[in-house]
């Protein structure tokens, strides 16, 4: 008996978890930073307290970027190179370059430029879940720190996610 409880412990905060992120965009707003400039106007309710405001916050999960990876290699890797250091054509997605073009803007900002634009010879062909699942991959690459909340795949909820570059290592 005893050796369950932290079990259960952890499944009913992981199940509260949900349940916050899940009603989260109904819940009355708290004071937020405001959206960053690139967001559209009337931006909808924040999100729950628990939703990171920053990539620095870790924004993503290790298993989110690991069912990334092969997805990344399957629909990017063609043009944005193996290592995500870029191609004859296509930019990097990795590094200061990266980084620093989506310096102040947000996640959904991201996550809309690879919705509709990518892979480049077929937009749109991803789910959402598998684009967000590929971003978390590059968030991973980039150094950006992991969290416990995956990625998720509302485009309102992702735009309240600063992009930031990754803090310099000491
Ligand atoms: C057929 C080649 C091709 C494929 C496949 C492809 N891309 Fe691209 N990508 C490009 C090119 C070319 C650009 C730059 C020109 C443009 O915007 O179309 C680009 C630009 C981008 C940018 C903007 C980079 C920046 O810093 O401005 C992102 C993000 C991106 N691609 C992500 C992806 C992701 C994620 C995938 C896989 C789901 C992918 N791309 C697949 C060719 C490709």
């Amino acid at each position: 008996m005893k050796a369950s409880l932290p079990f259960a412990t952890i499944v009913g905060v992981l199940a509260i978890g949900v349940m916050c992120a899940t009603v989260g965009a109904e819940q009355t707003p708290t004071p937020q930073p405001p959206p960053a400039a690139s967001s559209a106007p009337g931006a909808p309710a924040a999100p729950a307290d628990t939703a990171p405001r920053s990539v620095l916050d870790g924004a993503y999960t290790e298993e989110q970027a690991k069912r990334g990876q092969p997805l990344y290699s399957r629909e990017c890797a063609s043009c944005h190179g193996p290592m995500l250091e870029g191609g004859e054509e296509a930019p990097p997605l990795s590094g200061g370059t990266f980084t620093s073009n989506w310096n102040g803007s947000t996640v959904g900002d991201v996550f809309d430029r690879i919705r509709f634009t990518m892979p480049a010879d077929n937009p749109g062909r991803l789910s959402r879940q598998d684009d967000a699942d590929v971003l978390a991959y590059m968030l991973s690459v980039a150094s950006l720190p992991a969290g416990k909340t995956e990625l998720p795949t509302q485009t309102e909820i992702l735009k309240q996610i600063r992009f930031e570059p990754p803090k310099p290592k000491h």
